[in-house]
């Protein structure tokens, strides 16, 4: 009774993932498959039917089917972190993190204090991450409210389903790039940085948060950017906004940990430092957590926050590994993240391939370390589970291709390049061709991205 009016379908080889399956081997491959898209009660483009073609192609008479022979659909891709201000910056090399914020990243932020820039970096920005087949984003924005309105502008403006917010930070950086007192004059003035960061926040929240397919994420940068009346603030307005997500970084480079350890030297970790100004929870996501032990992994699992594993970064600024058998051991959430400037690529076969190599450096046991549907999983049905847009709530479900979720899918042509195409025409399994895909990937497989529209 549908829909018909408003439904499309799509005949290809199609990729989704079992919800109730071990990550590892959770894949699900239709070599010809029929995917159907159409509204739901609100209008909203949804799933309404996957599976193998033969089974379903009489079941929607009057639905157009749109033929992709030797194409594969697959889940639009989901970053779990990733800055748009930091753009130009990839490819900045530094001893490591630290100098890298200070002679590369504070810099180039330091321009989105202008509305004209924010906004065309925002729509570079927005278009990249589409090129690239990713449709549901973590962001960081900068510490100006300019910022956000113009990336939040954007999103709105492609339909794309991100999640930012107004980067804290009122000490430890240059003065152009933390958080600024309301001017002298104005008519709410008399406010410091700290006090208007966390207004700001709020007033952000009550515009952008549930927007179409927006949300909002209370940011603090990280702990040593950060005061303890900031911190504070960020964790009441947490509580306050329980389906608001909260992003920031942690663990991630030695000499980060040991600074964050002697600003806040009453905490037991530097992950607990968050966990004692309330902001671990659920829709919490923590960057890098790389230099964990077993508390602070059980403090991950117990709150519901999760980890936005970052392998491109980590390797390029020499962080660290993330260490996959210990969070599986205690069974934390995580997904996968560009990390973007930091990161090396925006493509998530890029981030894919890096992970396999950080899985691998963490392998203790013979065998594959990270399998490729995992890795897959990773970034997409496993990074929306980890942010909390799987539905499990009754909210909105994107990273998959289940009937219900919102139709955001990438079109792969697995014969973009020469070398491709000789190299997944002799995959063998799934496995053999996620692999190629993943190694041999990057924006050229991508063929079309589809986001899901309102009707
Ligand atoms: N820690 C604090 N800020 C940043 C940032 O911009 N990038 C990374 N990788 N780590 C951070
Ligand atoms: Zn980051």
């Amino acid at each position: 009774m549908l829909f018909t009016d408003h439904a499309k379908a799509y005949r290809a080889a199609i990729l989704r993932f079992a919800p109730d399956r071990e990550p590892r081997h959770s894949a699900i491959f239709e070599e010809d498959g029929l995917l159907v898209v159409g509204p739901n009660a609100n209008s909203v483009q949804v799933v309404q039917a996957v599976g193998p073609y033969h089974d379903l192609k009489d079941k929607f008479p009057g639905v157009v089917i749109q033929h992709l022979p030797g194409r594969i659909i697959a889940p639009g891709f989901v970053d779990m972190h990733i800055h748009y201000a930091q753009t130009n910056v990839i490819g900045s090399p530094a001893e490591g993190l630290l100098p890298w914020l200070e002679n590369y990243t504070f810099p180039e932020e330091k321009r989105f204090e202008s509305p004209e820039y924010s906004a065309q970096e925002a729509s570079f920005f927005i278009a990249e991450l589409l090129r690239n087949g990713v449709t549901t984003a973590l962001a960081f924005a900068t510490s100006h409210t300019e910022s956000v309105h113009a990336l939040f502008t954007e999103a709105l403006h492609q339909r794309m389903r991100l999640i930012t917010g107004l980067c804290l930070m009122d000490r430890n950086a240059p003065a152009g790039v933390l958080n600024r007192a309301a001017p002298v004059g104005a008519s709410k003035g008399g406010f410091d940085a700290t006090e208007q960061s966390l207004l700001d926040t709020e007033t952000l929240i009550q515009k952008w948060h549930g927007k179409g397919r927006l949300g909002y994420a209370i940011t603090p940068r990280f702990a040593p950017s950060c005061s303890d009346a900031q911190l504070r603030g960020a964790g009441e307005l947490a509580a306050q906004y329980p389906d608001v997500w909260i992003q920031s970084h942690v663990a991630e480079n030695k000499d980060e940990i040991k600074w964050a350890r002697e600003l806040f030297p009453a905490s037991t970790s530097y992950l607990a430092t968050y966990a004692d100004f309330g902001l671990m929870r659920q829709r919490a996501i923590y960057a890098h957590c790389i230099h964990f032990d077993d508390d602070d992994r059980a403090l991950m699992r117990a709150s519901g926050a999760a980890a936005a594993v970052s392998p491109t970064s980590n390797l390029f600024l020499g962080s660290g590994f993330f260490d996959y058998t210990g969070a599986d051991r205690v069974g934390f959430q995580y997904g996968l993240a560009s990390d973007v400037g930091g990161g090396t690529s925006f493509s998530p076969f890029h981030t894919m391939l890096g992970a396999y190599y950080v899985g691998r450096e963490g392998q203790t046991k013979a065998g594959l370390s990270l399998s490729p549907q995992h890795l897959w999983w990773q970034h997409t049905a496993g990074a929306a589970q980890a942010l909390g847009l799987d539905s499990q709530k009754g909210g909105p479900a994107v990273g998959n291709l289940l009937p219900g979720c919102e139709a955001d899918f990438v079109v792969l042509n697995p014969q973009a390049t020469p070398l491709l195409a000789r190299r997944t025409e002799r995959a063998a399994s799934l496995d053999e061709l996620l692999f190629a895909m993943i190694v041999l990937g990057d924006d050229r497989l991508i063929e079309k991205t589809v986001i899901s529209q309102t009707v």
